[in-house]
């Protein structure tokens, strides 16, 4: 069985990729072969070659302790415009093949003990054409994790994503909340925080701190690996990951 989860977020720069790196650098941590994909990325910085290279694939490829020589497994497809990938791929007179896409994913969580992959934008993000971020994880079959912002705003965003996943039958496994200031919290983080679980019922697997400085050296993986320890609940995710305790589409 594939083992794995797909990450996901309210919008683009929610923090998808600094959360899935968390995960990964997590399950690095405890001795766990772990595999990570980002198989499509856009706003690629491009290199002395020419080739845009993804810096999210960088950041998870760290993270999950993979060598350069990986980086086509991890990131298929990197184009350059900072747009959404079907308009990115049109920009550049290229088509996305969305099974490409599928395939790197499906070869890295067959190599992988847990895999973890990074969507793009959120879930109605167009990858080509009328093929949405949503219908890449319908067929993956994995179970999804929201990263949402804990800022005003928050509610809605969060309320709109997860009724659009159960209208698309994904089922959300859980709600992250990134950049969460404990100490900081007022009535309008909290209150926030309540009503996401009021309003979507999904339990929330963590309030993941801002870091300071989050390059992509190993040094720091391992600080973001013990972060992710300390303010996620790794053993949940792990569970879920394997398809225990969730209710996702790999037991239907
Ligand atoms: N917990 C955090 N602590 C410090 N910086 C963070 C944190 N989360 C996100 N950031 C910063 O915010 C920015 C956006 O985060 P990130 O790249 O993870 O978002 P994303 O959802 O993956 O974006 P994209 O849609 O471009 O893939 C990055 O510069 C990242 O370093
Ligand atoms: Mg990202």
């Amino acid at each position: 069985m594939q083992k794995g989860l797909f990450i996901t977020a309210t919008d683009t720069g929610v923090g998808k990729t600094v959360i899935s790196g968390a995960i990964a650098a997590a399950l690095k941590r405890r001795g766990i072969n772990v595999g990570v994909v980002k198989p499509v990325a856009s706003g690629g910085r491009v290199n002395t070659s020419g080739q845009p290279v993804s810096e999210d694939a960088t950041f998870l490829m760290a993270a999950a302790g993979m060598a350069e020589e990986r980086r086509q497994e991890v990131n298929p497809v990197c184009l350059a415009a900072a747009l959404t990938p079907a308009v990115a791929a049109a920009e550049c007179g290229m088509t996305i093949d969305v099974t490409k896409l599928i395939t790197a994913c499906r070869a890295m969580l067959n190599q992988s003990e847990l895999t973890v992959v990074e969507g793009v934008g959120g879930m109605a993000a167009p990858v080509w054409k009328d093929y949405l971020v949503a219908d890449m994880m319908l067929e993956l079959k994995l179970p999804v994790i929201l990263v949402v912002k804990p800022n005003l705003g928050t509610i809605n965003h969060t309320v709109l994503a997860a009724e659009y996943a159960r209208q698309r039958s994904i089922p959300l496994a859980g709600i992250i909340v990134n950049c969460w200031d404990e100490a900081a919290a007022t009535v309008l983080e909290r209150s926030n925080l309540a009503y996401i679980k009021l309003l979507t019922g999904l339990p929330v697997l963590g309030k993941f701190p801002s870091l300071a400085g989050i390059p992509a050296g190993q040094a720091s993986m391992v600080a973001l690996g013990q972060a992710a320890e300390q303010h996620l609940a790794i053993d949940h995710i792990i569970g879920m990951m394997k398809g225990e305790d969730c209710p996702c589409f790999r037991q239907s």
